[in-house]
This record gives structure tokens, sequence and C-alpha cells, in this order.
């Protein structure tokens, strides 16, 4: 047994060299390999535990007394099971909580591989300006095949479709290294992760010392932050340095000494790539700080690494950033999306606190921080913290159904610390948060739109975070003005943008040709369904300035592509308008009147109408249109052969189609053109026997319940991951459903989510992908059985908000503070064995005035119109 271990290591890359995409692995079952490779992961966590002289048996001291946090005996070797995530949104860290050598896994937000800076040539993945004609002759093809046709389908649309080219991924930063000269066997080892104040920190005694290693990001600094220290006397001496050797594909960086106490890092991502750069500043409380540039290899890039002898406390801060910019995306840039060199931005970022306030300065303005960003809010399930079982073991013995009311209450508190921790950079949130590893990442860790990055938003404006601002400027500058060529050039329409499913940072808006089919790109609809997150922020805030600035443009752009996009039905002859060629995202067939589609495009047109008035738009016209479209368009809403909800408008849903996902249930959960159908506004339909019918509200909402059971509960073919758990959940409560709303939820949590409460892929798999969708999805899920405000189709239309609508017999007792919902509206609600005891509600001053209903169980409590600044205490449920 060796006297000193030094956690984590990184594993043979040899033996287990796959922490990449692999698409091979996503079905198989474990391979030897990953068996290998768990064994070995596996016996080095039993090596330490037995190592140690004695492993934490309750949370450490230092553990919120809540419970708000999570807490290990022993240091993480996987990075996407047992590392703990921090971030500012800027940056992001992935922390092992090594003891002698912390090894930092370090992501800049804008850090991607591909692009122009790839290839310069590289056009988002679009055709050429030359085969525009041509496109629109198959276009024409396309449709007339669809509407020719027996089955109302054809095979495919491969020629609308464009090679990704230099389409990259989002790329890892490397590695941050921070090695104490301190030997002898460690015992008292504890780290844990503290979601009070957005902090992870390792402690242990060694050598007869106390030490504490903290690691936190700070959004004021937009600088992370590596802290250590020791309980008494001198700290050993302490190097930190930069590595690139541990990641994958990397080209290794100059690592220089920008001055005496500074590491400088420059590299590219990718050879050519995107040129990065990260400054390091160490700072210690005593002693002395030295940076050294150790001798290489004639050729080899040069390396360094700061010292620190005799101090107390030492502590490096790092900034980073790319050349990357926002504000080059379009034509009068090239799409060059290229900014500046980063050096002078980074190094202004050290110019502040970050090299002039004492440590616990710069923590406690980061705690200031993350208690004013997350902290207007709050939910309480009635939870007991147990603070005897590490987080790993409350995972390990959580059971479906049964469930778990305080871990379900960490994993709603780490979706919102996730959530503000990715999504509070330039950048939104992408499928991994902001947390990758490697040169290549799964999915390119991008922005897929077809429910991924919607869900990762689902609980921001409810549970009062303020995240939107970022994801709508990046369809401002980042899809918009590339979007109107692709409208152009791929469907000959000249107003309006459009974007497809796949999204990465260089303005990727065409349509993915890869593998099968370009059946899973074909999705035109990606920003329809981003266009009501764009309509809810206002809906839920009212801020008219920033509607008439940012969100109105938005919403006109892409209903101005869809109202030209909409054909007359020429297969049912009907006298509606359809969009076709469609598919359900990731589904044949290829069809026309797509119910997910359609429904969507509705809710858009609602939007506008709705929105119009505070736009300060004066083109009546397009109002007008919009209306009539709207009023002629097919609803998407059709119950079929057996009583399901159809997914598209040829009935042909299989009713043993297991699919991940829901699409045509859109309107029922995020959505509400399901929820809230209203007969005079969507019924009319006619049938395949040329009879009319208008469904009533009670038809529509079996045919949605049936749908939902014939989809399962997440597991089909080609699907078992978390995010269709959560997304299934949601549904539930939306339906009113607590037990199988619980079911999803507690299955999800029982089957995707590992050790360190990260959402993974392949749960089975040794050495899991993490798609951040269902950590970020879990809260919106939860929200949503606590408490409801569906949108509505007009203004006049009283938003109902209904109480506890599928609340589990497992949080009987309970409290929502400062949730928020549409209308400007803030709610307080308390609970107990099931039933509102409490409750009030604010408007907010600049509130429109709209009509609400307050709903518990079957009963209309309160029914009134808001004004600005009223306060309302609910009584009598
Ligand atoms: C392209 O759009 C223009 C303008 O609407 C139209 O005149 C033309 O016929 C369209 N081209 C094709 C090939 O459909
Ligand atoms: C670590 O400490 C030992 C004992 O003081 C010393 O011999 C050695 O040079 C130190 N190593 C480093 C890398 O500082
Ligand atoms: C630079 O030095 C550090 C510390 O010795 C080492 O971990 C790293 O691998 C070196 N080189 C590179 C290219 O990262
Ligand atoms: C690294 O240093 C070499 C030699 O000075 C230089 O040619 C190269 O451009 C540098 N790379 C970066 C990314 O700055
Ligand atoms: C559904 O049933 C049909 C007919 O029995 C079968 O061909 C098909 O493979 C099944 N599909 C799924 C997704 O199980
Ligand atoms: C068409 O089908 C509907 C529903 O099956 C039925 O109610 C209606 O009577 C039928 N109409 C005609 C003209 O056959
Ligand atoms: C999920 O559905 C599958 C297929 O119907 C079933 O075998 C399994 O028991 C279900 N699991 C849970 C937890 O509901
Ligand atoms: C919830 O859904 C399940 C499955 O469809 C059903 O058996 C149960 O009766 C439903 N419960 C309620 C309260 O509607």
């Amino acid at each position: 047994m060796p006297a000193t271990l030094q956690f984590p290591e990184e594993l043979p890359k040899a033996l287990c060299p796959y922490n990449y995409f692999d698409s091979s692995r996503l079905w198989s079952a474990p391979s030897v390999a990953d068996f290998l490779c768990s064994l070995i992961m596996w016996t080095k966590t039993a090596l330490f535990n037995a190592a140690v002289a004695s492993v934490a048996v309750g949370a450490p001291s230092g553990f919120p007394s809540s419970g708000n946090g999570l807490w290990y005996s022993a240091p993480g070797v996987i990075w996407s099971r047992t590392y703990l995530p921090v971030g500012n949104g800027f940056l992001a860290a992935m922390t092992p909580g090594g003891a002698t050598q912390e090894i930092t896994q370090l992501n800049i937000e804008s850090l991607w591989s591909g692009g122009p800076f790839q290839d310069p040539t590289y056009n988002g993945g679009n055709k050429q300006p030359s085969e525009q004609a041509a496109m629109a002759t198959a276009m024409q093809q396309y449709r007339d095949g669809i509407f020719a046709s027996p089955t109302g389908d054809i095979d495919n649309v491969e020629k609308l479709a464009t090679d990704p080219g230099a389409y990259g991924s989002y790329v890892g930063a490397g590695y941050l290294v921070a090695t104490l000269n301190v030997t002898g066997a460690v015992s008292n080892y504890a780290r844990w992760l503290d979601m009070d104040q957005n902090i992870a920190r390792v402690t242990w005694t060694q050598s007869g010392s106390a030490f504490t290693r903290e690691t936190f990001c700070s959004h004021p600094t937009q600088a992370c932050s590596h802290h250590v220290s020791v309980s008494a006397g001198t700290l050993a001496p302490l190097s930190f340095a930069f590595s690139s050797a541990l990641e994958d594909g990397l080209p290794t960086p100059n690592i220089t000494c920008l001055d005496s106490s500074t590491l400088r890092v420059r590299g590219t991502a990718g050879t050519p790539g995107m040129l990065y750069e990260i400054l390091g500043r160490v700072r210690s409380t005593g002693g002395k700080v030295a940076c050294i540039t150790f001798p290489v290899h004639s050729g080899a890039p040069p390396n360094a690494t700061v010292v620190v002898t005799d101090s107390t406390e030492a502590w490096i801060s790092w900034v980073g950033g790319t050349e990357f910019s926002q504000d080059a995306g379009d034509a009068a840039h090239d799409f060059s999306f290229k900014g500046p060199d980063p050096h002078a931005a980074v190094l202004a970022l050290l110019s502040g606190s970050v090299s002039t306030a004492s440590y616990s300065t710069l923590r406690a303005e980061h705690f200031a921080d993350v208690k004013q960003a997350l902290g207007a809010f709050s939910l309480d399930l009635g939870q007991k913290a147990d603070l005897g079982t590490s987080t790993d073991a409350l995972i390990e013995a959580y059971q479906i159904d049964t469930g778990n009311p305080y871990l379900e209450w960490v994993m709603f508190n780490y979706g919102r610390y996730l959530l503000g921790s990715s999504a509070r950079g330039a950048l939104p949130a992408n499928l991994q948060g902001k947390w990758a590893l490697d040169i290549a990442n799964p999915w390119g860790a991008d922005y897929h739109s077809n429910i991924n990055i919607q869900m990762n938003y689902w609980s921001a404006e409810m549970s009062n975070l303020d995240v939107m601002k970022p994801l709508f400027t990046y369809f401002e500058k980042n899809w918009a003005p590339r979007g109107a060529y692709t409208a152009q050039v791929l469907y000959n329409i000249s107003r309006g943008w459009v974007t497809h499913n796949e999204m990465n940072i260089f303005g990727h808006t065409g349509v993915k040709a890869f593998g099968n089919s370009a059946e899973w790109a074909n999705y035109p609809e990606s920003a329809v369904w981003m266009m009501l997150h764009v309509w809810d922020h206002f809906d839920y805030t009212n801020d008219v300035a920033w509607w008439k600035a940012q969100g109105w443009p938005l919403i006109k752009g892409v209903a101005s592509f869809h109202l030209d996009k909409l054909i007359p039905d020429r297969r049912f002859n009907d006298g509606t308008l359809v969009v076709s060629p469609c598919n359900s995202p990731e589904q044949a067939p290829i069809t026309l009147g797509c119910a997910h589609a359609q429904q969507l495009i509705w809710q858009l047109f609602n939007a506008v109408e709705k929105g119009f008035a505070a736009s300060g738009d004066e083109d009546t016209a397009f109002l007008e249109e919009v209306r009539t479209k709207r009023d002629a368009m097919d609803k998407g809403l059709r119950i079929g052969s057996w009583g399901q909800l159809q997914e598209w408008k040829v009935d042909q849903d299989a009713s043993n189609d297991t699919h991940r996902h829901l699409s045509h249930l859109i309107g029922l959960y995020p959505g509400y053109a399901i929820t809230n159908y209203e007969p005079a506004a969507q019924g009319g339909v006619m049938l395949v026997n040329g009879s009319r019918a208008t469904y009533t509200k009670t038809q529509v909402m079996d045919a949605t319940t049936t749908s939902l059971i014939h989809r399962g509960n997440g597991t089909g073919p080609d699907a078992d991951s978390g995010w269709e758990k959560m997304w299934r959940a949601a549904c539930w409560a939306q339906l009113k459903n607590s037990s199988e709303f619980y079911h999803e939820l507690t299955f999800g949590i029982f089957e995707n989510f590992g050790a360190n409460l990260f959402s993974l892929y392949d749960p089975f798999d040794a050495v899991p992908i993490i798609q951040i969708d269902a950590n970020l999805g879990l809260p919106g899920a939860v929200l949503n059985a606590i408490l409801q405000a569906p949108d509505v189709p007009t203004v006049s239309t009283p938003l109902v908000i209904t109480l506890l609508p599928a609340l589990p017999t497992q949080w009987a007792s309970g409290s929502i503070k400062g949730a928020r919902t549409r209308g400007g509206i803030t709610i307080n609600l308390q609970w107990a064995a099931g039933k509102p005891t409490s409750g009030s509600l604010h408007v907010d001053a600049n509130a429109a005035p709209r009509p609400v209903q307050i709903v518990f169980g079957s009963k209309v409590i309160a029914s009134f119109t808001t004004s600005p600044g009223l306060s309302k205490t609910l009584t009598s449920f």
C-alpha cells in the first residue's frame, strides 16, 4: 500500500482511451474494455478508502445543515460520474477533489473546434447561392410526392441536406494541476459541493496537518479560483501548472510566465483552430510566489509552473477567453465570428479585485452574488436532510416510486445550480451545460433544438433565474443572420429566417446531412419552439423595452418565414394550410401536417397577436396576415383510429411506438395548444370520410392520455436517457396524475443519474457521457407538479394558476416561495397534508392587467383581474 495516494490519476489512456463519443459503443452492453476500466476505477476508489486511516462517517463539518449540497468520502475518479461541477457561465470546471494533487478540468464557454477557424470557406452547412433554383425544384418535387403518395409520405429529403463540413465541437480547455509537496497517509478525507454558496471543498489530514481546498467560479469577476490552506503553520510547497497532456486531441499550448506570479496559456482548439488564452494569477498570504519556466525539448512548446513556498494560504484565480466573437456572425463580418486576440480582454479581467482583494473578500463577493442570483426563490418538499449518508450512497439506495424527498430536493436545487452556473455567460447552456472534456464531445456538446436546449430552460422563468438573455442574444446574433440566408437559398423565402435541429456557435443553419437520413435534421421548427421562450419571457416580465428591442424582432422574423412556408393541403383538400415536407423530430415518416409543427406554429402566431400592441410595430398588414393564416392553418389536433392524438395528419401512428420524443404532445407540455384547447379556435377538423368534427376538450385530453400511455416510460428503442423521462413526468403532472408523475420522476432518477447526480446518457456505460438536459429539466418537471400556469391563446383568456396539481404523497407538506408566473405574478404557497394552508401573491408594478383564476382541485378559489402592484392573500382552499 503506497504511503501517499495521489488521486485522481488519469487512467492509462491505452486501457481506457475513450472519454469521447463513440457511437458504436452506445447501444452495446458494457464491453470488456468498459468492464476493465470500471474495475480499475472502482478498485482505485476502494484502495483509497482502505488507505485512508478513516473515512468520514457523516457529512463533513461545514456542509450546509439544511443538506443543500453533495458530499463524498472519496475523490472522484470518473469525470462524468464522480467529478463535481463549478462554473460562472463564462468558465466552467470539473473538480475531482484530489488531496495532495488536484487536477481540475477546465472549460471556456466559447472554445470550439471547427467553424471558420478551421475552414475559411465554412458557410454554416448551407447550400451555395447557385443551388437556390435546384432547391426550390427539389422542394416542389418532395411536396408533390407527398401529396400524391397513397400513404402521404416519402422516403427521404436528402437533397435538402448539406454535409456539415467544419461543424466542430465544444472543446475542453485542458487541466489545472495543483500539487502540494506533502507525504504521508491521508485521513479524515471529505469533499463536497455547497449549493448555498456554490463552492466545492475538500478537507483532509496528512502529515499532522489539516488541509482544505476550495474551488469556485465567480460571476462578478468572471474568474474561477482554487485555494489551498492549512489549519495551522506553514503550507507545504505548492505548485500550479496547466496541462493539456491529459486531454485527448487538444494541441499542446504554449505555457509561459506572464510575470512572476502569472501563468499564461495560449493554444488553439485544433490545427488550425480557434485561439484561446487562460491567465492564472497565483497569490498567497505570506511566503514567496515564483513563476518558473521549465526546460523543454527544442521545438516543443514552452512550459512553466508557479511555485509557492512558506505561505499560510495560496490560491490561483484564472480567467479565460477566445477569439470567438458573437458580434461578427453576420454578413457584414462575412460570418467570420472572429474577434480580436483574446489577450487584452483576459488581461483586463485580471486587473480588478481578482488581483487585489483578499481571498475572503473575493469569496464573499461570490457568495453575495449567488444569494442574489438564486436566492429569491426556494422550494421545500418537506424533506428531512439525511446528513449521515453520502450523496453516492443516497442515489445508490434510491428506489422507483418510493423515492426520497431529500434527494429529490437536492436534485431540484442542483438543476438550478447547474443552470445558474452554466447559463449566465455570453452563450447559452449547451447539451452539457458548459462542462465538457476533450477535443470532440458527444453530439458536439452543441445546441440541439428539438427538445434538449428547450428543456435546459424549463425552470428558469418560474424559479426566477435571470439566465434567458444570453439565449436570446444567441438567437439574434448566431442564428438569425445566417438563418435568413438559409430561408432564401433552401426555401426560396425572402423574409424572416429559419434554423434546423443542430446548431453550433458558427451559425449552422442548414440541414445537417450525416449518417442515415436528413429526416433527423429536417426540422425547420427549431426556432419556432425557441420563440415560445422569447414570448414567455415577455409574458412573465412585461419588459416592454426588451420586447421592442430584441423579443419582438426575433419573433417577427421567425413568424414571417413560416407565413411563407405554410402551403395549402393538396392531399386532404380541406382548405387548411400545412407544413410539408415535415417529420416529427428524429422520427419518420416524412409527410405533411405534422402535429408537432402545426401546434407550434399556431402558438407562435398567437404570440404575434398577443405581443403586437406592446411591440410598437405599425405593420398591421403583417398582423392581419398572421391572423388570417393562423385561422386557416391546420391546428395539428386530430383523433386517430385507436383513440390516439395523431402524430401526423395521415393516421399512421403505431400503437407500439415508444419513441423517446413526445413531439405531437408538445401542446400538452411545455406548450398549451392541447392543455388549453378551445374548440371554437382549434376545432372544426375535416375527417377522412369528408365530414367535419369539432372535438370536445375531454376528447382531446383523452386522446392525449392514450398517446402518452402508448409512448411508454422512456425506455423504447434507441432510448433510455433521462430527458425523455423528465418530459414524461412533466406531461403526467400536466394531466394532474401525481402517481404517474412521481413514477416517471423516480424512474428517471433511479435509472439515469450518476454519483455526482449528473444525468447519464447510457447509465450502464462504465465511462458514460453526460446530458445536462435531464438535470435542468428535472426542476421544470417538479415545478409542474406544484404550480401550473400554462399559456393561453388570447390576452382575454383567463390565466389559470393551479396549485398543487399533481402533488405526490411523498411531498405532503412543503412550501414554494418567490415562484413566478406569467403576468408578472410572484407566488408564495405553503401546504400540509397535501392541501394548501396559506398563500399569497404579488403582481409586478409594470404588469399588464389580465384575468386570473386560482384553482385548487376542481375548485376556483379566486377569480380577479390583476392590476400593477396588486397583493392578495389566498384563503379558503
Ligand atoms: C422563388 O420565389 C420567387 C418569389 O416568390 C418565385 O417567383 C419563384 O417562382 C420561386 N422559384 C421557384 C423555383 O419556385
Ligand atoms: C518536496 O519536498 C522534498 C522534501 O522537502 C524535497 O526534497 C523535494 O525537492 C520537494 N519537491 C518539490 C517538487 O518541491
Ligand atoms: C507542463 O508541466 C506540467 C507540470 O509538470 C505537466 O503536468 C504538463 O504535462 C506539462 N506539459 C504540458 C504540455 O501540459
Ligand atoms: C506558441 O509559440 C510558438 C513559438 O513562439 C509560436 O509560433 C506559436 O504561434 C505560439 N502558439 C500560440 C497559440 O500562441
Ligand atoms: C410494432 O409492431 C409492428 C407490427 O407488429 C412491428 O413490425 C414493429 O416492429 C413494432 N414496432 C416497435 C417500435 O416495437
Ligand atoms: C365520418 O366518420 C365520423 C367518425 O367516424 C362519423 O361520425 C360520421 O358519421 C362519418 N360521416 C360520414 C358522412 O360517413
Ligand atoms: C418501463 O416500461 C417497460 C416496457 O413496458 C417495462 O418493462 C418496465 O417495467 C417499465 N419500467 C418502469 C420503471 O416503469
Ligand atoms: C394515472 O394514470 C394511470 C395510467 O394511465 C391510471 O391508471 C391512473 O388511474 C391515473 N390516475 C389518475 C388520478 O388519473
